[in-house]
């Protein structure tokens, strides 16, 4: 496997060619940003502790038999992954009450949902990426009703995963943002793309209601790399640099 050029950076990750023209390399970056950029920073190992914590949940996932983008982890920053055209829904699934939906909906924070929540987002940095309807979705041609139908079964899916893995080690998996894609090599297949991690997620403490992920960085909480370096422990992830 050959890496060449990069085709795209983000603010937390870049995106390499390969010789092969279905397969990119994700390379996980230090930096950090909240509020759409206007917040930035670099968090020491981010890189690193992400692309541990995000290769093992994508192959926990793929286990259950949901399609990923992920392959393998080639090093400390990098993951193999097929190729893939991101449809410009983020998804946001919520199992308590947090963030956005604690301010639009003047709930407290930490409220549990006696159901698991499902939020769509328009995907642009230009708009901030507002929430919108499944309908938005639909008339706009960002995504068919068929994707949106396999993508919430799949989303409920991973939810129960996810919060029966998380659990286990004694975090409380609050909420997370997932992307989803068209592989590129065929187009009717939809896969789980971008990656999971503290960046994605907002993870408690079971006991104790610490928080281990990106709000400690958006919030000024200080401990942000303490705080992913733990999620990474209790995953059983050695700490490589
Ligand atoms: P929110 O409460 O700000 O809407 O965030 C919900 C979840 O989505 C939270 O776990 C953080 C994650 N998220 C991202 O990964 N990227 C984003 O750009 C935003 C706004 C949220
Ligand atoms: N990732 C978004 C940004 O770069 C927002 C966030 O995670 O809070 O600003």
């Amino acid at each position: 496997m050959e890496k060449r050029d990069r085709l795209y950076e983000g603010k937390a990750k870049a995106v390499f060619a390969t010789d092969d023209p279905n397969l990119l390399i994700q390379y996980f970056k230090d930096d950090a940003t909240a509020f759409n950029g206007v917040k930035r920073g670099t968090i020491t190992e981010k890189g690193v502790v992400n692309n541990m914590v995000a290769s093992r949940l994508m192959t926990i996932i793929e286990a259950v038999g949901i399609p990923v983008h992920f392959i393998k982890r080639l090093n400390a920053r990098e993951q193999l992954i097929r190729k893939v055209a991101i449809i410009p829904v983020e998804v946001v699934v919520r199992n308590v009450v947090a963030g956005s939906m604690a301010k639009r909906l003047g709930r407290q924070e930490g409220e549990p949902l006696p159901r698991p929540v499902i939020e769509f987002y328009y995907k642009t940095d230009a708009l901030d990426d507002p929430l919108i309807t499944r309908d938005h979705a639909m008339v706009f041609g960002w995504a068919t009703e068929a994707e949106l139908d396999w993508i919430m079964a799949a989303c409920l899916r991973i939810n129960d995963v996810l919060v029966g893995f998380f659990a286990n080690i004694g975090v409380r998996l609050v909420d997370y943002k997932l992307e989803f894609g068209r592989l590129a090599e065929n187009p009717q297949q939809v896969v789980l793309a971008d990656e999971i991690s503290p960046d994605t997620c907002r993870l408690w403490d079971m006991v104790t209601g610490e928080k281990l992920d990106k709000d400690r960085f958006r919030r000024d909480m200080g401990g942000v790399v303490e705080a992913y370096q733990e999620v990474a422990r209790r995953m059983g992830l050695a700490l490589e640099s």
